[in-house]
């Protein structure tokens, strides 16, 4: 319902857009026609600056190609009949692998019944593909092919998703791994891992999860009590982290999925003892926060959000909503399992490493727990390479993270996003400018912060990051360099707090 309402506002406000578009069918639409603010004219993603700009982004010459089909299909999980939508029939999309400097060629040939966008999470890319329905683009009709093409900015560990509603709660999501020409890491091959809380087709549905949030505290229909939150979906209490600050999550999940594999089917690869893995963790989850670790082993943690930090060797690392994680591993004789518990929910996933020796745990024989040196991405240091250079910030923008449970009323500076009136409260900036943002939680919950379009650093020196714990009453102060023009959405990652209007806009003007 919402997101009719919302297409047909953003039809209506860009008449000539449309018009624009309609005669040349793979021109996407600006966001708005009234781009002058009181601060000068908006860089629209249609603005030649932003093809300027991708001219000048280093390239090898060489072209990825991909069609990805986004569509309803059928799978087992935990031994039930699961529909769900997916790209290409699978839960496992495929993993999108360039270098650096490298084009991405991909077209989504949609066979949903409703629109939909891939959203490339993490790339400070041309601003025109960054797959925002409403701000970038207009959503990809049913039936309809669009053509994304960019080059590939930076090496690391990055993924895709739908960006329309609640689609990418479902198996609307998948790995992308852009290589480094000039790799300094040493290690014999990687692994990518995807992590994601499943309710699907299995105790109900993304929208009638938020529909049921949607009523807030004082409708608690089918809420769970307690840490596990088996049975029926929906509104979770009680789940707590003492990591995250107190309420680790607010959606009961049946199960988690490593690689789209229930913990009832681990996937187990196949291991030299001594070899050294790179482990590519990504949580796609909605609601979930993940601590990964290896019991009784430690993980040398190198990058974050793609970017390199300064080698950390850890009991365990927490992965909040859109956050990656790169470790090192060297594999041990036997079976090895890598564990995903699912912060605060009592439950996990998990993967095997296997030299082919012994014999695989069972589920119920694996510790339950994870402690030690434990980190999250947001409490790394840079890796000198990549931390910004000292400069006074030339503008500072307070996000306030506002709202809570009690009408599942999210927002930025108690204000609820519109995507039908999207620079209604923009962050104005310039290309040029050092750009401090402070969020400052004001809430009972820890958000995962989001920005598109940019790899800010948390802090004076900590990581290079696009997406960043802020624990409840928590301030993280970020800094970036506006060197991306366009329309950037920044929001936090968690999909039902982000559809309930915890989000806002990064809006360059010239
Ligand atoms: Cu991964 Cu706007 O999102
Ligand atoms: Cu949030």
């Amino acid at each position: 319902m919402k997101h009719h309402l919302n297409r047909r506002s953003f039809l209506g406000l860009s008449v000539a857009a449309t018009a624009a578009a309609a005669l040349a069918a793979c021109t996407p639409a600006p966001a708005k026609t009234t781009p002058t603010t009181g601060q000068g004219t908006r860089i629209l993603p249609t603005d030649p600056l932003v093809a300027e700009y991708e001219a000048r982004r280093a390239a090898t010459g060489k072209t990825v190609t991909k069609t990805l089909t986004p569509a309803p299909f059928s799978t087992t999980l935990a031994g039930k009949k699961v529909t769900t939508w997916g790209y290409d029939g699978a839960l496992v999309a495929p993993t999108l692998r360039g270098t650096a400097g490298d084009q991405l060629d991909v077209t989504v040939a949609n066979k949903l019944t409703e629109g939909t966008s891939i959203h490339w999470h993490g790339l400070a890319m041309r601003n025109n593909d960054d797959g925002v329905p409403g701000l970038t683009q207009e959503a990809i009709g049913a039936g309809k092919d669009y053509p994304y093409t960019f080059k590939l900015p930076h090496p690391g560990t990055y993924w895709y998703h739908s960006h329309v509603e609640m689609q990418r709660e479902r198996a609307l999501y998948g790995a992308l791994v852009i290589e480094d020409p000039k790799e300094p890491l040493k290690y014999d091959r990687d692994w990518v891992i995807v992590l994601d809380d499943w309710l699907d087709g299995v105790t109900g549905t993304p929208d009638g999860t938020l529909k049921e949030l949607a009523q807030g505290m004082g409708g608690m229909g089918g809420m769970s009590h307690g840490s596990g939150g088996m049975g029926s979906g929906g509104m979770l209490m009680g789940a707590t982290s003492e990591f995250l600050g107190g309420d680790a999550g607010d959606v009961a999940y049946p199960f988690h999925l490593f690689n789209g594999r229930d913990p009832g089917n681990p996937e187990t690869v196949e291991a030299t003892a001594g070899e050294r893995i790179r482990l590519r963790i990504i949580n796609a989850a909605g609601d979930t926060a993940y601590r990964v670790g290896v019991p009784g082993q430690k993980l040398t943690l190198t990058h974050t959000d793609g970017f390199p930090v300064q080698h950390t060797e850890v009991d365990a690392a927490v992965l909040g909503m859109g956050e990656r994680i790169d470790a090192l591993l060297t594999v041990r004789d036997g079976y090895t399992p890598v564990l995903a518990l699912a912060e605060g929910k009592g439950q996990m996933a998990y993967g095997l490493l296997s030299t082919g020796a012994g014999t695989a745990p069972a589920l119920g024989s694996l510790p339950k727990t994870l402690e030690g040196t434990v980190v999250d991405g947001g409490q790394l240091a840079a890796d000198p390479s990549v931390t910004l250079a000292s400069k006074k910030p030339d503008r500072t923008h307070e996000v306030r993270l506002t709202g809570g449970m009690m009408s599942y009323d999210w927002g930025i500076n108690d204000a609820r996003f519109d995507m039908a009136n999207p620079f209604e409260n923009a962050f104005g900036l310039k290309a040029g400018e050092r750009v401090e943002v402070k969020f400052t939680n004001e809430t009972m919950m820890w958000h995962p912060m989001h920005i598109h379009g940019h790899t800010f650093q948390v802090g004076a020196a900590g990581a290079r990051k696009d997406t960043v714990i802020v624990r409840p009453m928590q301030t993280v102060t970020v800094y970036f360099d506006a060197d991306n023009p366009g329309q950037w959405l920044f929001h936090c990652h968690n999909a039902y707090h982000a559809e309930r209007g915890m989000m806002g806009v990064f809006s360059y003007t010239k």
